[in-house]
């Protein structure tokens, strides 16, 4: 059995961005895309005291919404850690609120049965061993300091132990997610990735890591998934010729981190069909949810995540441990596959009939997955130039967009 067994089967998790960023509520990159005066972002550990924070609370929903694992940020590109790092007092441990929310979040998260995972950034834009053209001395003055050698091995050090840090002291990690490798630093081991994985892998022999330590994909390395950024694949992704685990991660309301006021979330179309989406050519999706400076979710994504649970409730079969149908779907929809079940997802309601592509002779029976109630299959007429092999059926008046249609194969 492959150790990405149990992720390809998952299919949907929790992204959460949380971090120093969030109080000011301009999102994760705010301390390069504002000035700052020295130190005066550093001041927002006295503030950071989330007295709403309750991580039950969170993968309580996560759960209901049907996913199955989490992935929360232990340090963002500003270095600041959420947890009790052993190599920097720039931690959460240090703040007002003092306590480690990490090993608080991974308690609530294996409690509810998920899954673990971390995300860590590779650039740090508090060590003199970076630079980048991403970073704020070079976003706010568009000047690039040039590392000496010392200071980049310093800093490729200061990752190794960061990550060690993690790796040792939490148990057991699911997957460990790396971001990223700036495209500035095509063509180079900036990170010294083999000495990190080689490590990471010691201490934790059945963690998955992703693809963001290199810009390249075709490396001499396989990484164990692989993460395209807020979009649907139009196919499996291949690497090096070869079908590769996948997550496409995305956002609820359009940010990573907390933004005040960000308002509206997606309509909870957008986020099942691209749930499905991925799904219909093996992949996952990493839904992002960001908490607030009490460590609350926005009652617009607690509401949302709520009604995810609602329709999870009836569809999650077509969802969970389904993969890419051997059949291409109809007009205005997508089909996910489980051993001889086709689940047709609508984005819409049909206007009429739907033209079932290749599927003549092969129907044991359909039915809309919410309700239980049969769709009939009716004659070919001739006048909408059917192929021999369609098969047209027609769907219930009162089925919805975002429903799902049972299809049992003989
Ligand atoms: C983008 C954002 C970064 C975020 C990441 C998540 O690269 O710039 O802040 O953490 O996406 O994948």
């Amino acid at each position: 059995m492959s150790k990405a067994q149990w992720f390809t089967r998952a299919r949907f998790g929790l992204f959460i961005h949380w971090g120093l960023y969030t109080l000011p509520g301009r999102g994760e990159w705010i301390f390069a895309r504002s000035d700052w005066q020295p130190g005066e972002y550093e001041k927002l550990m006295e503030k950071f005291n989330p007295s709403g924070f309750d991580p039950y609370e969170w993968a309580r929903l996560a759960k209901a919404a049907g996913m199955k694992y989490v992935v929360f940020t232990t340090k963002h590109h500003d270095g600041f850690c959420m947890y009790d790092s052993c190599c920097t007092e720039y931690k959460v441990t240090n703040t007002a609120y003092g306590k480690d929310v990490l090993a608080m979040l991974l308690e609530a998260f294996r409690a509810e049965g998920l899954r673990v995972g971390l995300y860590h950034s590779l650039p740090d834009w508090t060590h003199p061993g970076y630079a980048d053209e991403e970073s704020p001395e070079y976003i706010r003055h568009q000047r690039l300091h040039t590392p000496t050698a010392e200071e980049h091995r310093a800093f490729c050090d200061y990752l190794y132990n960061q990550v060690e840090c993690l790796m040792t002291r939490y148990g057991k990690i699911d997957l460990l997610f790396f971001d990223y490798t700036s495209r500035t630093k095509k063509g180079m081991d900036y990170f010294d990735r083999k000495r990190i994985l080689e490590m990471v892998y010691r201490h934790q022999p059945d963690i998955l890591v992703n693809d963001r330590l290199t810009y390249e994909k075709e490396i001499d390395l396989d990484f164990d998934y692989y993460t395209p950024e807020v979009a649907v694949m139009n196919q499996p992704l291949e690497v090096k010729g070869k079908p590769v685990a996948w997550e496409s991660c995305a956002t609820i309301n359009g940010f990573w981190g907390h933004v005040n006021n960000a308002g509206k979330c997606r309509e909870l179309i957008s986020l099942t069909g691209g749930l499905a989406g991925c799904v219909s050519v093996d992949g996952n999706l990493l839904l992002n949810v960001a908490p607030d400076a009490e460590g609350r979710f926005s009652p617009e994504a607690t509401a949302r995540l709520t009604e995810l649970a609602r329709w999870f409730e009836s569809n999650g079969e077509s969802i969970t441990g389904c993969g890419k149908a051997a059949y291409p779907p109809p007009f205005g929809s997508c089909y996910t596959a489980a051993d001889n079940i086709l689940y047709c997802h609508l984005f819409f309601p049909p206007i009429g009939d739907m033209i079932l592509p290749q599927l003549k002779g092969k129907v044991e029976s359909i039915s809309l997955l919410r309700t239980g109630e049969t769709v009939e299959i009716v004659p070919l007429w001739g006048y909408e130039l059917l192929k021999e092999d369609d098969l047209r059926i027609r769907v219930p008046l009162d089925a919805v967009a975002g429903d799902v249609l049972r299809i049992v194969l003989k």
